[in-house]
């Protein structure tokens, strides 16, 4: 079976996001809980960053076993040693090495021509071989370049040694289909492609992150890159949770697989949202709160009737306990009934019609109806009676 490579970047691209900031031990019990998760690569930090982020990868390098540890570098020699002071620990040394390769990248913010950003890169993929057996060569905004530049810079950086090249959506501007041809076209262009890994990076300002990453991934992509619960720079990364939840629910279609031990995602989502103090929006795919709730009356027969009828994904596949239906002003008599039962009332029907009434009356004017809010309707009704 094809295998798609997960490399999750939440200790360094989630950490981009505005407001968050983690201390070397909450970045190493994120990453321990990524190790249990699954992910093929860890990206620890950007040790040349900051002595702080040094700190935290050389420690990850050091104690994670089963998955690969990289960092990010600039495609400079002093940004590839200090890297590889923090990196040589590792079980097997991985490097990421990043130049931007789009146009506008290259002109305003490089200042660079074309010519000198191709001998930038191979000579610092070919620094970083000299050190590390594994090296990501990333063309920042790759998208947004002209794919005939990235066929030639592609060829030269596998050509020096690069063992992942990866094709990043810098600034989530592409679309599926767009993003999926792109894959076509290097595979089919690119020198020694099937030697090397072809990566994935989305980032979701258009909110096409995980289709974007699909996309590639259906177009010759062999690793997705991404974060826990899409967190990252702006509008964050990829959701690596919702990509691998969509490969697992449709492998009818995909066939794929992918190493990650999908009961450990709701673990991993709340570590990550309760260590980076970022809240989990309640209707976000697969770990917001809402994602397994049904309000509403017919839904909610449906559910008890069969939860093939509404229900694709269940709590237990990413490790999360099964609520109770939710009760609200949208529900209907079976779910009510269900949940006197579950709850240790015994209702005649008329009595049911009653309390009903009375928990309708009261869920036009509550948001949530509690547990504590059923317990005084039933227990009233029943001394009533
Ligand atoms: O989005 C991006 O281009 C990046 C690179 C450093 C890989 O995060
Ligand atoms: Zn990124």
């Amino acid at each position: 079976m094809r295998r798609i490579d997960f490399f999750d970047t939440t200790l360094r691209d989630g950490e981009q996001s505005a407001g968050i900031n983690l201390n070397t031990a909450e970045k190493l019990e994120i990453a321990r809980q990524l190790e249990r998760l699954g992910a093929s690569v860890i990206e620890a930090g950007f040790p040349a960053s900051s002595p702080g982020d040094f700190e935290a990868v050389q420690r990850i390098a050091t104690t994670v076993r089963n998955s690969t540890v990289t960092g990010l570098a600039r495609a400079v020699k002093s940004d590839i040693d200090t890297s590889w002071d923090a990196l040589k620990g590792a079980e097997q040394p991985h490097l990421h090495v990043f130049l931007a390769t789009s146009p506008i990248h290259m002109e305003y913010k490089l200042k660079k021509t074309p010519d000198q950003v191709v001998d930038i890169a191979v000579e610092a993929v070919k620094y970083a071989r000299s050190k590390f057996p594994l090296v990501q060569w990333s063309a920042e905004d790759a998208f947004r370049s002209d794919p005939a530049f990235l066929v030639r810079i592609l060829n030269e950086v596998i050509a020096a040694g690069a063992t992942t090249v990866n094709i990043p959506d810098t600034v989530g501007y592409a679309s599926p289909q767009e993003y999926g041809a792109l894959f076509r076209f290097l595979k089919e262009n690119v020198r020694g492609i099937d030697r090397v890994k072809l990566s994935a990076h989305c980032h979701d300002d258009l909110g096409m992150a995980v289709a974007n990453s699909i996309a590639a991934i259906e177009n010759g992509a062999d690793q997705v890159e991404g974060t826990i619960n899409g967190i990252g720079e702006r509008a964050g990364n990829a959701a690596l949770e919702e990509i691998a939840v969509a490969l697992h629910i449709r492998k009818d279609f995909y066939n794929l697989e992918t190493g990650i031990h999908l009961n450990e995602i709701k673990r991993t989502s709340e570590l990550v949202s309760r260590l980076t103090g970022v809240m989990i929006q309640p209707n976000k795919a697969v770990v917001g709160k809402n994602a397994f709730a049904h309000e509403s009356g017919i839904h909610q027969d449906g559910m008890l009737k069969n939860p093939e009828t509404y229900e694709i994904i269940t709590p237990a596949l990413i490790g999360a306990a099964k609520e109770p239906l939710a009760l609200g002003k949208h529900s209907g008599r079976a779910a009510f009934k269900d949940r006197a039962i579950t709850m240790g009332f015994t209702v005649s029907d008329d009595q049911l019609n009653e309390v009903f009434a009375e928990f309708k009356e009261l869920a036009d004017k509550k948001k949530e109806i509690t547990e504590d809010d059923l317990f005084v309707l039933f227990t009233r009704q029943q001394l009533e009676h």
